[in-house]
């Protein structure tokens, strides 16, 4: 029999305070978009996460998570996910970098990511950008609407995320990664698969909170883990981008915490009518 995960359903009190969460993140990673540029270190864009955050009355909830060290991971080219800032690394145009960053207000997590071009970057790594947000959205619009029709299951967002890329083109899906329920903690069940087949896993329902983060490579999806015991590298070397948002699962749609918009733009009515919390 399938091991039955317990899933932390939030009252709409509580998804209103996870709200504020996102938020924080949101602004912790648009200011670390707008200081992205050559000549800047992974360390400077760590300091402007950690300032935002503490300046929140926020926690990074990166720090100190299972020992990690810093308040985000930024993971530049064939970095996929989880490197860890440096004074010595140093952004040059052309560079792909992904931020990924997480804030705890009040109990409660946001946690989100982005990738962005150092400078001019060539074509084919804008795709690559386009092809992971795209997959992203595609999960979260799946949620939305598996939530609306009282039949979605979890691995609908993963098929949706596949299928997306598949659609894109030929790109790596990596592996053994994925988005994550989140709540009172960053990481709780259920693991969201960013590939498989539809319908499978727990029922989607008003509640759930999930962390939605395809990680897209330009090459072949597999990956390896450095020394350092956290920095995760593509093997063949190939560029890759991880993208990530925060939603609540909402009787009427989804929504997006860790988007300003509350992912209105993006998803337009699959944004729930009711977001208690704007600010
Ligand atoms: N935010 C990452 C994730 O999306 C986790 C980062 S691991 C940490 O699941 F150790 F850096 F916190
Ligand atoms: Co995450």
């Amino acid at each position: 029999m399938a091991h039955q995960v317990e899933i932390e359903l939030k009252t709409p009190e509580e998804i209103g305070q996870m709200r504020r969460a996102g938020l924080v993140v949101a602004d912790a990673l648009a200011r670390m978009r707008a200081a992205v540029a050559p000549g800047v270190s992974t360390a400077d864009l760590d300091a402007i996460a950690e300032e935002t955050i503490r300046a929140a009355g926020a926690i990074p909830s990166f720090k100190g998570y299972h020992g990690y060290p810093a308040s985000i991971c930024s993971s530049v080219n064939d970095q996929v996910v989880h490197a860890i800032p440096s004074a010595r690394q140093v952004l040059r145009a052309g560079d792909l970098i992904s931020i990924d960053c997480g804030a705890e207000l009040d109990g409660w997590h946001g946690d989100a990511a982005i990738t962005v071009g150092v400078g001019d970057i060539s074509n084919d790594l804008r795709r690559l950008v386009t092809v992971a947000e795209d997959a992203m959205w595609a999960g979260i619009a799946a949620a939305a609407r598996g939530v609306r029709s009282g039949k979605g299951r979890l691995t609908d967002i993963s098929f949706a995320i596949q299928s997306a890329v598949r659609k894109a083109g030929r790109y790596g899906i990596v592996d053994g990664y994925g988005g994550h329920g989140i709540g009172s903690a960053m990481h709780q069940d259920p693991f969201v698969e960013n590939s498989g087949r539809p319908g499978k896993g727990p029922a989607l329902r008003p509640g759930m909170a999930l962390a939605i983060e395809p990680m897209i490579t330009k090459g072949k999806p597999k990956v390896a883990e450095l020394d350092d015991g956290w920095t995760v590298v593509t093997v063949d070397g190939s560029v890759a981008a991880h993208v990530e948002h925060t939603m609540a699962i909402c009787d009427d749609g989804v929504w997006v915490l860790t988007a300003v918009d509350g992912g209105r733009a993006r998803l337009g009515e699959l944004v729930t009518a009711r977001q208690q919390v704007s600010a």
